[in-house]
């Protein structure tokens, strides 16, 4: 791989694309040259890169002559269509939808668990769910030391987690009410705005959601633990930015608090905030725009054996998708 690649941004208007722009800028990703793709809708729209205006283009076949890596974030249809032909073009592809998460040729990486496996790619790379990343970022250690057998948890998903259109859903909300003005809904089947949706992803004939059953079937993959299991009832929130999970973890070893602290206090990409008795947990607020993802309510869970509870939020922008992508990326070139 070249040092200094050129590099795509596929979906480059939506939320995450933006923050994939920023964060090559911020971690000084070594870009020789850098090529915006979005739809028709907003080719022509001028984005800023170190400085400079750069001119989005329209994604076609043709996008990927000369392009070495290709961050995609523009959907699961957009991602089954041109990431063939990005890779067949000799660029390697780091895909954020759920796409090809869970095809045994592409790795599924969170590199400060499973680095190693971007090596093992074919052309495809894929950036796991959002909360699923989230929460393993404080599970994964866990389970090193631990060894998790099982997790009951329950999600607080921030709007920007369904893309631009449902940031703005919230803050029109938000207006229309100040407003003393009936809501309007085009993106959630409710109003978002001082409510919680028992509801993110489509729903499965078993009633778990799709999102729902992310954490166990991507968790098997990206920590190498073929017998995990996880029931989680994910819930969107309305927060702008940030998701959390609250999460109830059974480990084959004794665990403690102590013990755990020590290993989550030595986790890279995690903060511990655990300080109950002086009001000091994570939150979403706090952790948006954050690389780190923090953990924090840590005790000894009553209901089972060898238990533990924990929370943790982190920036699903971030460590959700565009940090984790170019934290690939950046493997890549290693
Ligand atoms: N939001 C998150 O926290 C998050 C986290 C992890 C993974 N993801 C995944 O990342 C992907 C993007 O999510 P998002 O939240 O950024 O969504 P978004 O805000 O709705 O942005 C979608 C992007 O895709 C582009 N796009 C849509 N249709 C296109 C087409 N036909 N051709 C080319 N570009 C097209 C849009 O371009 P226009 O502006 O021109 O329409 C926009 O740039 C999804 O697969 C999502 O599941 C999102």
């Amino acid at each position: 791989m070249n040092r200094k690649p050129h590099v795509a941004v596929v979906g480059a208007t939506g939320a995450v694309g933006i923050e994939m722009v920023k964060t090559l800028e911020k971690r000084n990703f070594p870009v020789g040259k850098l090529t915006l793709l979005a739809s028709a809708r907003l080719a022509g729209k001028k984005l800023r890169f170190r400085g400079e205006e750069i001119t989005v283009q329209e994604l076609t076949r043709n996008s990927f002559g000369g392009v070495e890596i290709a961050l995609f974030s523009a959907g699961s249809s957009i991602s089954k269509e041109f990431a063939p032909i990005a890779a067949k073009a000799g660029c390697v592809v780091i895909d954020n939808s759920s796409a090809f998460r869970m095809d045994d040729k592409v790795p599924l990486v969170i590199p400060e668990i499973n680095a190693a496996d971007v090596k093992l790619h074919q052309g495809i790379i894929a950036n796991p769910n959002c909360t699923t990343a989230v929460a393993l970022m404080a599970l994964y250690p866990l389970h090193q030391a631990f060894f998790v057998k099982r997790i009951f948890a329950s999600s607080y998903q921030a709007v920007s987690g369904t893309g631009a259109k449902a940031i703005e859903e919230l803050r029109r909300q938000i207006q229309q009410l100040v407003n003393g003005h009936e809501t309007t809904h085009e993106v959630y089947p409710h109003q978002i705005a001082f409510n919680v949706l028992p509801h993110v992803d489509s729903f499965l004939p078993s009633g778990y959601t799709k999102e729902e059953m992310k954490m166990e079937n991507e968790g098997r993959k990206i920590m190498h633990h073929p017998t995990f299991r996880a029931s989680v009832t994910c819930v969107r929130v309305p927060v702008y930015r940030a998701h959390s999970i609250a999460v109830n973890a059974e480990f084959d070893k004794p665990v403690t608090v102590e013990a755990a602290h020590k290993v989550l206090g030595k986790a890279p990409g995690l903060q511990v905030i655990d300080e109950p008795a002086k009001n000091k947990y994570p939150q979403p607020l706090y952790q948006a725009e954050q690389y780190d993802c923090a953990v924090g309510r840590l005790r000894r869970d009553c209901a089972f054996e060898n238990g533990l509870a924990f929370w943790v939020s982190g920036d699903q922008l971030l460590k959700g998708a565009a940090l984790n992508a170019v934290q690939i990326a950046e493997e890549l070139l290693r």
